[in-house]
């Protein structure tokens, strides 16, 4: 039987012959995984030989991989503002750069003094955004939304397993929702890739995420103008409207708000240097 050493070799080699980005990071995570351990223990034990039952597992879930499917669909799971994310094919892997909503909306509850703000997380997904805040503003009433049942099943299960007492509401966006001004958030990662952009994505994205979690199959905004139309009603006057935004569309999401209704927007940038969250704070 090969050693641990042996079958990182064989599998990152395999993984490179099928083009799979970060090839020998993902050869060790798995074979970790396999064997229930973290990746020091690959390199103490990297002589140790691999028994035929666990060869095999690590090789299926190699085949998986070389496959093109997420590294997260694999392992189940996903670390996000410091806590770990069970992730199913049925939600979007959660990103680094959506953790700049969580920091400003932290930033802003503590600068205005809420101790218990009232916030809407639309499009929740995994729940990554709901259980961060919920976490960390351990007063506030957390609202996650999402048109998927499935999904909501996921965030539920997230929401459990860090012990966060989030409500769950299936909804298109906001329209669940009185007009009765009563968030001081609602915070949103919506699907906003273009319907013609989905074939230039990478593999891993287009083939294996959830196309609802992905694009709006138009231009890419629609969700953002019924969100900058329809979120004011549910606003206290003050509250904000916390959006993630894609690469190139500060622009043009920006000049969806109105200035009659919005002070002026603000754009923080993600550690690329791209404009990532816009920032509106109702009249
Ligand atoms: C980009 S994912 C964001 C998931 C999670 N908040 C995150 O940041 O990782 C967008 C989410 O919006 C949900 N969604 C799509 N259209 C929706 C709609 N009209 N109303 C509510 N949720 C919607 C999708 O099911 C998906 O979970």
């Amino acid at each position: 039987m090969p050693t641990i050493g042996e079958a990182l070799k064989q599998a990152s080699n395999r993984l490179h012959d099928a083009h799979v980005p970060n090839n020998v990071l993902d050869a060790q995570t798995l074979l970790a995984e396999a064997l229930g351990k973290d990746r020091t223990y690959l390199i103490v034990n990297y002589h140790q030989p691999l028994t035929a039952e666990l060869l095999s597992y690590y090789e299926s879930l190699i085949e998986r991989r070389a496959n093109g499917e997420p590294l997260q669909y694999i392992t189940g799971h996903q670390e996000f503002f410091g806590l770990e994310f069970e992730v199913t094919p049925d939600v979007l892997i959660p990103r680094p750069e959506t953790e700049l909503i969580v920091e400003e909306t932290i930033r802003l509850a503590e600068e205005a003094d809420l101790t218990a703000p009232v916030i809407l997380d639309i499009g929740t997904g995994t729940g990554c955004i709901s259980v961060a805040l919920a976490r960390e503003l351990s007063a506030a009433r957390v609202i996650a939304v999402d048109i998927s049942l499935a999904a909501l099943r996921v965030a539920q299960r997230n929401a459990a397993r860090h012990e966060r007492a989030i409500e769950f509401v299936a909804s298109d966006l906001l329209n669940a929702f009185a007009d009765t001004n009563f968030a001081d958030f609602i915070v949103s990662n919506p699907p906003y890739v273009a319907a013609d952009e989905m074939p230039t994505l990478q593999r891993e994205v287009r083939d294996w995420e959830p196309h609802l979690a992905l694009t709006d199959g138009h231009d890419g905004l629609s969700l953002y103008r019924r969100l900058l139309q329809d979120a004011p009603a549910r606003l206290r006057s003050g509250g904000f409207l916390l959006c993630e935004l894609g690469y190139t569309q500060s622009a043009a999401v920006s000049a969806l708000a109105s200035p009659s209704v919005w002070h002026t927007p603000r754009l923080l940038d993600d550690l690329q240097g791209i404009p990532r969250t816009l920032v509106l704070q109702k009249r």
